[in-house]
């Protein structure tokens, strides 16, 4: 199968989610080819028309797709004969309301492209937050191993030719969905209150490489470090930023510094993944309830291949 997998990423969680599906796309048929496309503000519009599988993958912003995917994707041209499509999106919840971040995504693939939606195959991976607070390794150890059974779950719907997986959402969650895209305006008036901390900046210009959208320059005349209003709020300034010296304004109380070493935690066999089953918080019993449903589809398809 001739695949290409279009992705956004903002602090590279997506990008390493990507890479796996890549690796176990190789590892099933080592004839698979396998393009992978980042999408920033350069991207340049690519011809679909070689390609029978295409995987859509991007970080749940506010229950909604980014808005630079999206935009992307609407230059694209999809086709509807002999290709298959899959959803494989990442985020650091599992609140069910997540579900309903590719609504925008479905009706665009439906209405403009014209796409079966039966077609299409829908997967959450879950990776740990880039906001509101950080995953320690025992938690990022338990749900990188939900990630390699969910996985084997898209890869086994894929070679037995199950179709038409979708995650279950309602009128609430869409109507709470289509509210929450109010906060792709916050990124525009977030930019008003970002602020570089010189005492600690390192002038390595880090956040200025990074950014997928070029949104920070270097003020030639100030020689400060300047934010325009074209923000996505995907965090990979902040998040990148060796000497933790950029202020994210309205989102300062959420800002996680730094990022998560997923290969080391991955490979440490010295980390417990039995954090979860642990907690009795509200908030771990949805990651306790998801994992415990894709154990039974693993156990499954298990029993089912033997
Ligand atoms: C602006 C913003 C909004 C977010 N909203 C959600 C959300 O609605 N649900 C969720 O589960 N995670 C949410 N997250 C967490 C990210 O989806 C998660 O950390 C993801 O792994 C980041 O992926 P990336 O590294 O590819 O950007 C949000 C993160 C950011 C920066």
């Amino acid at each position: 199968m001739n695949t290409l997998i279009i992705y956004f990423t903002g602090t590279f969680n997506t990008r390493y989610l990507v890479n796996k599906i890549k690796d176990r796309l190789f590892k099933l048929n080592s004839n698979y080819h396998v393009d992978t496309l980042e999408v920033n503000k350069n991207t340049l519009v690519k011809d679909l028309s070689s390609y029978n599988l295409i995987i859509f993958s991007y970080p749940i912003y506010a229950f909604n797709t980014p808005s630079l995917y999206i935009k992307y994707l609407k230059k694209l041209k999809f086709y509807n004969k002999n290709v298959k499509y899959i959803i494989a999106k990442q985020s650091g919840e599992t609140f069910a309301i997540n579900n309903a971040s590719s609504n925008e995504l479905y009706n665009l693939l439906r209405f403009k492209f014209k796409i079966n939606i039966k077609n299409i195959n829908e997967y959450h991976f879950i990776l740990p937050y880039n906001i509101h607070f950080k995953f320690n390794d025992n938690f990022v150890k338990e749900i990188l191993n939900y990630n390699i059974k969910l996985l084997e779950i898209m890869i086994y719907d894929l070679t037995n030719d199950i179709t038409n997986i979708k995650l279950k959402t309602n009128i609430i969650y869409n109507f709470i969905s289509y509210i929450f895209r109010i906060q792709r305006l916050g990124g525009y008036i977030n930019s008003y209150f970002y602020k570089v901390n010189y005492a600690k900046c390192s002038r390595c210009y880090k956040c200025i490489n990074l950014c997928p959208i070029n949104n920070i320059v270097l003020d030639k005349k100030t020689n400060k470090i300047k934010f325009n209003n074209k923000c996505l709020m995907c965090m990979r300034c902040s998040f990148y930023c060796p000497s933790d010296a950029i202020n994210i304004g309205l989102l300062k109380s959420w800002k996680v510094n730094w990022k998560y070493d997923l290969t080391r935690i991955e490979q440490d066999n010295s980390i417990n993944s039995d954090y979860i089953f642990k907690q009795k918080e509200f908030f771990f019993k949805g990651y306790y309830k998801v994992i415990r449903r894709i154990n039974e589809r693993y156990k499954e398809i298990i029993n089912n291949s033997k």
